[in-house]
């Protein structure tokens, strides 16, 4: 049977990786996180001590090896050959994450690996512009959305269950205000492809 392209786009905590994982799970797929690509630039960055302008971001993206790995039952991410899986989510990733990915240099990097990535297909992949623009050809194109407000409680009960003390007003500004940077770039914001199927995930459990 021929192994398609699923593309998943959405803003931050619609739910896009939670339903990707489970797609790629059930169909056997392998699954990948573009957003932890770019967070992956980022914590290399930071880690080395390097101030996060254009030439400096670019010249990591281009010098690092990013994979995935699907090992004891969890999707891992690598950066050059160490685990970052979780080292990836921190706050200061978090926060630096949007001016990173909106830099030409680190996004011509990732596009170039995130192509070759799918082009066998066989893969669901989620992010920004997996639809619009790193594979416009995918055979499914979701556009999952959900409120603010909602997408603000769901990150607030997942930092609540890791034990971090947190507000929901701020992780709902920091939401918005991450939505109006990747939504308004310059380069590949994000927005619904044409041929996407919209999927507002505010009032739906995740099996539906
Ligand atoms: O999905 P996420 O929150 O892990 O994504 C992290 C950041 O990377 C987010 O600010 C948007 C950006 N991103 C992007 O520009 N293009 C993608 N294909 C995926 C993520």
């Amino acid at each position: 049977m021929k192994k398609i392209i699923i593309a998943i786009d959405g803003p931050a905590g619609a739910g896009k990786s939670t339903i990707a994982k489970k797609v790629a799970a059930s169909l056997g797929y392998a699954y990948i996180d573009t957003g932890a690509m770019y967070r992956a630039v980022t914590l290399s960055c930071l880690t080395a001590g390097l101030s996060l302008t254009e030439s400096a971001a670019t010249q990591m993206a281009q010098g690092i090896k990013i994979s995935f790995r699907y090992e004891d039952g969890r999707n891992q991410v690598y950066l050059n050959d160490h685990e970052v899986t979780d080292a990836i989510r921190s706050l200061e990733v978090s926060r630096n994450v949007s001016q990173v990915s909106a830099y030409g240099g680190v996004r011509t990097a990732m596009v170039a690996q995130q192509r070759k990535m799918g082009k066998n297909g066989g893969i669901v992949m989620d992010g920004r512009d997996i639809g619009t623009t790193i594979l416009p050809d995918a055979d499914v194109k979701i556009y999952l959305t959900a409120s603010s407000l909602t997408r603000a409680k769901r990150r607030y009960l997942e930092l609540q269950e890791k034990g971090t003390v947190c507000d929901l007003d701020n992780i709902q500004k920091d939401i918005e205000e991450r939505d109006q940077r990747d939504m308004n770039r310059e380069i590949s914001p994000l927005r619904q492809a044409e041929d996407a199927v919209l999927v507002d995930s505010s009032d739906l459990t995740i099996e539906q």
